[in-house]
């Protein structure tokens, strides 16, 4: 007999014994459990403030501000993506962010929180709430509106660098094949969700972006590189050979640092380097 089942028993028979009606006693005490279990606690505000980057592109003379928004975290989940949604939903629907998968997936909800180039939806809320959490657009990027980073120029890089199986000999038939540890060699690379949090954390991409590809299109220009179905890798790396695209890493580790999906680029591009300079 379990416990439960054997104190239920014991119960009884104690009530018996002083002339109560068992069943009765026994049905009384498990609807007084569910009745009990089905209460809501009712938790005490836990108010913390936001203060959100605005600007909007309808009133362009007006400066950018930081307006603060207030949320109970008790009633709110624990991402600062669920903070965003609820002032979105509940408070002020003109707040404009991106988002899409909210489990750090599609790479569209990076901003700056606290000062870190991040996922909103995988950074939790610091349930502090003597302190504020201020919230900026990914840094030295032109914006759309609010917390919307205008990301043209980053996907033209990243297009630059041709991000697709190039190879003149495809297999006759069936796939291209690949032996495991050729494989494992793109491990720590094909991850990237193209978040652009790297880049811009990267102080060289900050003053050069026009000519830089940053850190984010490097790795992945070496993911190709390190592909071994991929045919066109000397060629890959020529177009890398100037002062401008990638040599201006400067091998801060800055990118790695601020990573969400704790990707290292900073070690891809010290690879291309090795690779260029002992070809
Ligand atoms: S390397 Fe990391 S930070 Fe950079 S774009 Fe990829 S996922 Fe984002
Ligand atoms: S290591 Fe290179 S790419 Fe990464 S932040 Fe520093 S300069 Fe930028
Ligand atoms: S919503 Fe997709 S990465 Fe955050």
């Amino acid at each position: 007999m379990s416990l439960a089942r054997s104190s239920l028993f014991n119960v009884a028979r104690a009530a018996r014994s002083m002339g109560v009606h068992a069943p009765v006693l026994v049905r009384g005490f498990a609807s007084t459990a569910v009745r009990a279990q089905a209460e809501p606690v009712q938790k005490q505000p836990m108010i913390k403030e936001f203060k959100i980057y605005r600007w909007d592109p309808e009133n362009p003379s007006q400066k950018p501000t930081l307006q603060s928004y207030k949320i109970d975290l008790n009633q709110c989940g624990p991402m600062v993506l669920d903070a965003l949604i609820k002032v979105k939903n509940e408070v002020d629907s003109t707040l404009t962010f991106r988002r899409s998968c909210r489990e750090g997936i599609c790479g569209s909800c990076a901003m700056n929180i606290d000062g870190v180039n991040t996922l909103a939806c995988l950074c939790r809320i610091d349930r502090n709430t003597s302190k504020d959490s201020k919230i900026y657009p990914l840094p030295h990027m032109y914006i759309v509106k609010d917390l919307v980073p205008d990301l043209t120029q980053f996907y033209k890089q990243y297009k630059s660098i041709e991000p697709w199986l190039k190879n003149d000999n495809p297999p006759e038939k069936g796939e291209y094949l690949q032996s495991p540890e050729d494989r494992k060699k793109l491990d720590g690379m094909y991850e990237c969700i193209l978040c652009a949090c790297c880049s811009t954390s990267c102080p060289s991409y900050w003053w050069n972006q026009d000519e830089y590809l940053g850190p984010a299109t490097l790795m992945q220009a070496y993911r190709w590189m390190a592909d071994s179905r991929d045919s066109y890798k000397k060629q890959r790396g020529e177009k890398l050979q100037n002062d401008l695209s990638m040599y201006r890493c400067h091998t801060i580790f800055n990118c790695a640092r601020t990573c969400p999906k704790g990707l290292n680029p900073a070690m891809a591009i010290a690879k291309i380097k090795l690779e260029l300079a002992t070809e």
